[in-house]
């Protein structure tokens, strides 16, 4: 098959790069940025619809997967104008040129955000839509947008609400380096390795075991492998779905950094400060439709392996 996988060069696009790639796939990354030497990318951004019908002339593609957006909460709340252009104006620019050129599969990244604060835990995909945050509402929106043009158009998708995407290639090639770096795992470890002095937790005063937040970690090759089993369901005829993508297991940010100290083998230095605007207490998915559906059967659960492949991924790299 011959896909574009928009936001290739990102964290998540670039292990789903890998994956599709090593599974015989023949793969075009459409990036801002550029990604590595030896894959095919074109430097593009999907707000320029001239661009996008440029690319469907010369290529034909069997299915789009989609992962470029921003994803920062905070930033989405001081500057909402950003996300709604770039998370769903940009994105409707990308499937109206999709409708064009007669692309009818597309993957699309979404998030747990879409639930707001949970009304239950685990969380399946009929739990209320309510997000609280622009981030949140620009994925729920386009995740609407998409319905329409199935209805419409023809346009069948996949929406993958990822929980806390985590981990890094466990090949050691790829990693995640998000700038700035705002997600614990990586901050944690990088206080473990001396980038940092420390990390901070946000909040000991949650209702919770340790009083720290509970999230789903869940290993980006798993998330690769996922997107994999998604596009697969849509070109032999799949409806369009939503599918939550977590382990069903949820780890206190404490027990994270005692993970941490337990793989890396040394002492990573804490300040406890306030909790975080935003954060809900726990998020834990229920994943058990992924499971049905597409047959997803994530390989790293654990988190001495997400963590472990993250911090060979801050080993090899002291650098960066
Ligand atoms: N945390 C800290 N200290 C830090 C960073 C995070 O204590 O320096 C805590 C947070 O309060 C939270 C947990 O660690 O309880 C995880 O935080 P992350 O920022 O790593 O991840 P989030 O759960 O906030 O966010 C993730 C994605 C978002 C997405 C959200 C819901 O990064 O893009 O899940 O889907 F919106």
């Amino acid at each position: 098959m011959k896909y574009l996988v928009v936001g290739g060069a990102g964290y998540i696009g670039s292990h789903m790069v890998k994956h599709l790639l090593s599974d015989g796939h023949e793969v075009v990354v459409a990036d801002t940025v550029a990604t590595a030497p030896d894959i095919e990318w074109v430097e593009l951004d999907i707000a320029d619809a001239r661009a996008l019908d440029r690319l469907f002339a010369d290529y034909h593609f069997d299915a789009v997967f989609h992962f470029a957006s921003h994803i920062q909460v905070g930033e989405s709340v001081s500057d909402p104008g950003k996300y709604y252009q770039n998370n769903v104006a940009a994105t409707l620019t990308l499937l109206e040129a999709m409708v064009r050129a007669d692309i009818k599969h597309l993957v699309f990244s979404s998030t747990a955000a879409v639930y707001g604060d949970p009304q239950y835990v685990p969380i399946d995909e009929q739990h209320p839509k309510a997000p609280i945050n622009p981030y949140g509402r620009s994925k729920w929106m386009v995740e609407q947008i998409l319905e329409d043009f199935d209805r419409a158009y023809g346009l069948k998708s996949v929406r993958l609400r990822y929980f806390n995407a985590a981990g890094a290639d466990p090949e050691g090639l790829l990693g995640e380096c998000h700038e700035p770096e705002t997600h614990l795992i990586p901050l944690i470890l990088q206080a473990a390795s001396g980038r940092r002095a420390a990390v901070t937790v946000f909040g000991h005063d949650y209702d919770t075991p340790d009083g720290t937040c509970i999230r789903d970690y869940v290993h980006v090759a798993d998330l690769a492998s996922a997107h994999a089993l998604a596009v697969e369901y849509l070109l032999q005829g799949g409806a369009s779905a939503s599918f939550n993508l977590g382990n069903g297991l949820g780890f206190s940010v404490q027990e994270v950094i005692d993970a941490a100290r337990a793989v890396t083998g040394r002492p990573i230095q804490v300040i406890e400060t306030s909790r975080r605007e935003g954060d809900p207490a726990t998020l834990v998915a229920d994943a058990q439709r992924a499971k049905k559906v597409l047959g997803w059967q994530p390989r790293f659960a654990g988190l001495e392996e997400i963590v472990g492949h993250a911090w060979n991924w801050e080993r090899k790299y002291p650098w960066r």
